[in-house]
């Protein structure tokens, strides 16, 4: 019997236990690389500015993705309150993306426009001043540090590289755009610019 074989000789079992893992996991993987609606960005979406970009990455340094999502799941309630459910194609751009699972905080992906600059602020500074009841570290020191505008052309001609659609004026550009900011305008200006190529989906 072909099975006994099999159930009395591990080592045999181990390979096939692989095998038949990864068939089945290259079945399900393999078609994403060629759906564009998994890898081509949605309608009308710009690649992040100089000024959200570094933003960005002063989210990803201070880890706000330990306590804030950034992927609104296709129910009721989670649409109800952030918007539209996130689609592949608003990430296709993000290396890594920021989507995650954790949620001490509310979801972010969607909270680009919902308030004003003053409000995210304040907020950073000392969350508690809006919010009493929050547990929200504040981050009132990103206000005293400035980008640092060269390394920004640099960033962005990588990002070129990989594919987002950056003009070589846009890069020439970006020293100077960011040239002064606070890392608090550009965290701002990250928050700000975040989910709103769907919003009008709301
Ligand atoms: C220890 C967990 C924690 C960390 C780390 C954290 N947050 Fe929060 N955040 C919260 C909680 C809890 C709330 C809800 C209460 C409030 O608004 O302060 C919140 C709320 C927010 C809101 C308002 C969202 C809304 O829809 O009302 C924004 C924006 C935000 N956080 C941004 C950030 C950014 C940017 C960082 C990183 C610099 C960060 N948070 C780090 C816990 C955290």
């Amino acid at each position: 019997m072909s099975h006994e074989v099999v159930e009395k000789n591990i080592g045999l079992m181990v390979v096939l236990i692989i095998l038949v893992i990864s068939v089945a996991g290259l079945v399900q993987i393999v078609p994403l690389f060629f759906l564009t609606s998994t890898t081509q960005p949605i309608e009308g979406m710009e690649p992040r500015s100089a000024l959200e970009l570094e933003g960005r990455d002063i989210y990803v340094r201070e880890g706000c993705y330990t306590c804030h999502s950034q992927m609104i799941r296709p129910f009721r309630a989670e649409t109800e309150r952030y918007g539209h459910y996130s689609v592949a194609g608003e990430s296709v751009w993000d290396r890594p993306f920021q989507w995650g699972s954790k949620r001490t905080g509310p979801d972010l992906a969607r909270v680009g426009g919902r308030y004003s600059d003053d409000w995210h602020r304040l907020h950073l500074t000392d969350p508690r001043a809006v919010v009493p009841e929050s547990n929200m570290p504040a981050y009132a020191f990103l206000e005293r540090r400035e980008i640092k505008a060269d390394l920004t052309p640099r960033k962005m001609r990588a990002l070129q590289r990989l594919g987002d659609p950056y003009t070589d004026e846009q890069i020439e550009a970006a020293a100077d755009e960011v040239r002064d900011m606070t890392e608090m305008d550009a965290l701002i200006a990250y928050l700000q610019g975040l989910g709103t190529e769907l919003a009008h989906w709301r």
